[in-house]
C-alpha cells in the first residue's frame, strides 16, 4: 500500500473530489484527519478523525493543528482540497464577494500550510494543492477564482523551494472540469442540460470531462512514495485543456 500508516489531512472532503482522494488514501492505509464546514460527514468512516470548521478563520486551522498534534503526533501529507467556485462578471462582484473567493481558494490554504508544516516529521512530509486548470489560463466571468487559484500555484511553488532543504514537497494538482454534484447542478441549471454538457465537453481536448477518481490518482501520486523527487511541479488533469 502506498500510504501504509501515513496521517493525511484532506480539506474539502465532504466533496466530489475530496470524497474520491480520501477514499483513494483508505485505500492505500492511510490514516485520516478530515474537515469541511458541514456539521456532519456522512462519507467519514469510523477510523476518520473528522473535524468541522471554516479555513478563513486562523483560530480554527490552529486547532485543527492542535487535534492533529494530540491525536497523531505528527502528519506526513497534507490536501488542500477545499476551495469555492464563483462566477460572475468583474464589474459585478462585490468587494466582499471577491475577498470571500480570495480567502477560501489561497488565504486559507496559506493558514493551514503556516500551522501544518511544523507538524511534519523530520524526515520530511509531501503538502498536494488543489488548483484548477483555470489557475494557469483566464476565463471570462471566473476571473477572481482564476486569480485565486494562479496565486495557490505561486503559493505551492514558493513553498517547495523555502522548505526543501527540510524535505517537505509542494505540488499542485490543476483539475480541469471535474463530474462533481456542483458542475452537475450548473449543467441542471442550464435550458438544455444535455447540450450545455456537450458544447463543455467538446472545448476539451479528450472530448469528456474528468472522474473525482482521475483527479485523485494525481493526488495521490504526489502525495506517495512515488514521487520523492517532485517538488514545486504543477500536475494537469484536464484533458489537454491547458496544453495550447
Ligand atoms: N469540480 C471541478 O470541475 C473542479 C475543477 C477544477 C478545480 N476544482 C477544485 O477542486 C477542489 C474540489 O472541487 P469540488 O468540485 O469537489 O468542490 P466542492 O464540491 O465545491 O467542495 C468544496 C469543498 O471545500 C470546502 N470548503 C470550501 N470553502 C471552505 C472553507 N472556507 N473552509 C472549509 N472548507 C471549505 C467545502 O465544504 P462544505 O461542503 O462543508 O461547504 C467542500 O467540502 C476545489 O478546490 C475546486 O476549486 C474543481
Amino acid at each position: 500500500m502506498r500510504l501504509d500508516n501515513v496521517k493525511a489531512l484532506v480539506t474539502g472532503a465532504g466533496s466530489g473530489i475530496g470524497e474520491a482522494i480520501s477514499s483513494h488514501f483508505r485505500r492505500e492505509g492511510a490514516r485520516l484527519l478530515l474537515t469541511s464546514r458541514r456539521e456532519r460527514l456522512d462519507t467519514a468512516r469510523p477510523d476518520d478523525l473528522y473535524v468541522p470548521g471554516d479555513l478563513n478563520d486562523e483560530s480554527f486551522v490552529e486547532a485543527l493543528a492542535r487535534q492533529a498534534a494530540e491525536s497523531f503526533g505528527t502528519v506526513e501529507v497534507v490536501v488542500l482540497n477545499h476551495g469555492l467556485q464563483a462566477s460572475s462578471p468583474l464589474t459585478e462582484m462585490s468587494r466582499e464577494d471577491a475577498k470571500n473567493v480570495l480567502e477560501s481558494n489561497l488565504l486559507s490554504a496559506f493558514l493551514v500550510m503556516k500551522h501544518f508544516a511544523p507538524l511534519m516529521p523530520s524526515a520530511g512530509g509531501a503538502f498536494v494543492c488543489v488548483s484548477s486548470r483555470l489557475g494557469m489560463v483566464g476565463k471570462a466571468g471566473e476571473v477572481l477564482y482564476s486569480a485565486a487559484k494562479g496565486g495557490l500555484i505561486m503559493l505551492a511553488k514558493g513553498a517547495a523551494i523555502e522548505w526543501a532543504a527540510r524535505n517537505i514537497r509542494v505540488n499542485v494538482v490543476a483539475p480541469g472540469l471535474t463530474v462533481t454534484p456542483i458542475i452537475e447542478a450548473s449543467f441542471q441549471r442550464s435550458a438544455d442540460p444535455e447540450a450545455r454538457r456537450r458544447e463543455r465537453e467538446t472545448q476539451i481536448p479528450l472530448q469528456r470531462l474528468a472522474t473525482p477518481g482521475e483527479v485523485a490518482d494525481a493526488v495521490l501520486f504526489l502525495a506517495s512514495s512515488e514521487s520523492t523527487y517532485v517538488t514545486g511541479a504543477v500536475l494537469p488533469v484536464d484533458g489537454g485543456y491547458t496544453a495550447f
